[in-house]
């Protein structure tokens, strides 16, 4: 309670509102390290538990595909974290998509703590929540509050620039490399974002999760209804600028990767599907790894395809991403993916060289034709 009100004060807030839900980042050990593991010892130990429905990032392992790989004492670590969170009453959902799970009400506020989550949250399923740190979303969830500040409040929802995309959006990676370009530019102004034709809901993924790592903007317009008001920065987006911001998201110079990596964000059952059926009998090169990741929930609804899709020598993996897991300590240097955010991260995270490419080109590489 301290924390949040103390996080009230610094931001304005005149009262702690209700929250359906709270979504925590920083579960795996990798991204964690040691230092946390004290203080959630020690409310685990005092008994707190969640008041409302409270769930997890994902952790640093898989445990069908990465658990017998990686060194046991990392193994270790991570177990005993995901104990004390269980303790605590988390749902071990260990996902960065917690709305495949449960799809929060529109209006409804939260306190979530997945940026990319976030951007989708309040852009597409139009709930409220500000973008918490992993510490202020324990902290709701314990409470089953948060300071009624940020986009809790209708004043700070409203666009503060206006990007007119000029340019044509083929696939998802252009998607991912608009919200690059646009999140550099904004910093932490929401836009309106003028000229998407028909986005799927799986390309507004990519762009909110690429505008959320290369920004601090929580949410994004697209509606060309959005109000509007006074004279707005404006923004033109042109086909070379994604042509740019692409050639920058590949710093590979070999076309071989040692992993292909797509479901940054988890991949929806819309994906997975679309994935086996491309694959259809085909299997994968014998020289690449091919991971896809997604939630427990997903790959269970997903059954027939995964399935189909394992029998290709691709592996479904729940719980992680490439990205906060080991990928150097299973000798990974090249990770080729159709995730701009991935792209953007793993060459600092993962000590990794990158190739962003659409999913089409990613099956393509990984596929025997
Ligand atoms: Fe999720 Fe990992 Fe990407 S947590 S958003 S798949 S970096």
């Amino acid at each position: 309670m301290k924390m949040l009100v103390k996080l009230g004060e610094l931001f304005d807030a005149s009262r702690l509102i209700p929250i359906d839900s709270a979504h925590v980042s920083g579960v795996s050990y990798k991204t964690l390290g040691e230092a946390p593991t004290d203080f959630l010892t020690a409310l685990a130990n005092a008994n707190e538990k969640v008041v409302v429905e409270a769930t997890l990032n994902p952790q640093s392992l898989d445990p069908k595909h990465l658990a017998k790989r990686l060194p046991t004492n990392l193994v270790e670590r991570q177990r005993k974290l995901n104990t004390i969170f269980d303790k605590l009453g988390f749902l071990k959902s260990f996902t960065c998509t917690p709305y495949y799970i449960k799809e929060p009400r529109s209006g409804a506020h939260l306190a979530w703590a997945e940026s990319s989550a976030v951007v989708y949250a309040n852009s597409v399923l139009k709930a409220w929540t500000n973008r918490e740190g992993g510490p202020s979303a324990l902290a709701a969830a314990i409470i089953g509050k948060t300071p009624d500040c940020g986009i809790h409040r209708i004043e700070n929802r409203k666009p503060k620039a206006i990007a007119e995309v000029e340019a044509t959006l083929e696939d998802e990676t252009e998607y991912g490399a608009l919200g690059i370009f646009l999140g550099k530019i904004l910093e932490d102004k929401i836009p309106l974002i003028k000229g998407l034709r028909n986005p799927s809901l799986e390309n507004l993924k990519q762009l909110g999760a690429a505008l959320a790592s290369a920004g601090m903007a929580n949410m994004f317009h697209y509606e060309e209804s959005a109000v509007t008001e006074g004279k707005l920065e404006k923004i033109t987006v042109e086909t070379k600028h994604i042509k740019e911001t692409l050639e920058e998201l590949t710093t590979a110079t070999t076309q071989k990767p040692d992993l292909i990596f797509v479901g940054c964000p988890h991949c929806s059952l819309q994906e997975i599907k679309e994935i086996a059926n491309t694959i259809r009998n085909r299997k994968v090169k014998s020289n690449i790894e091919f991971w896809i990741c997604t939630s427990r929930k997903i790959k269970e609804k997903a059954k027939a395809y995964v399935s189909k899709i394992e029998a290709s020598g691709a592996k479904i993996l729940t719980d992680t991403c490439a990205i906060v897991t080991w990928t150097d300590k299973l000798g990974i240097k090249t990770i080729m993916t159709n995730s701009a955010k991935t792209s953007h991260y793993a060459p600092t995270l993962n000590k990794a060289e990158t190739i962003l490419a659409p999913l089409k080109e990613c099956l393509k590489t990984a596929l025997k034709q």
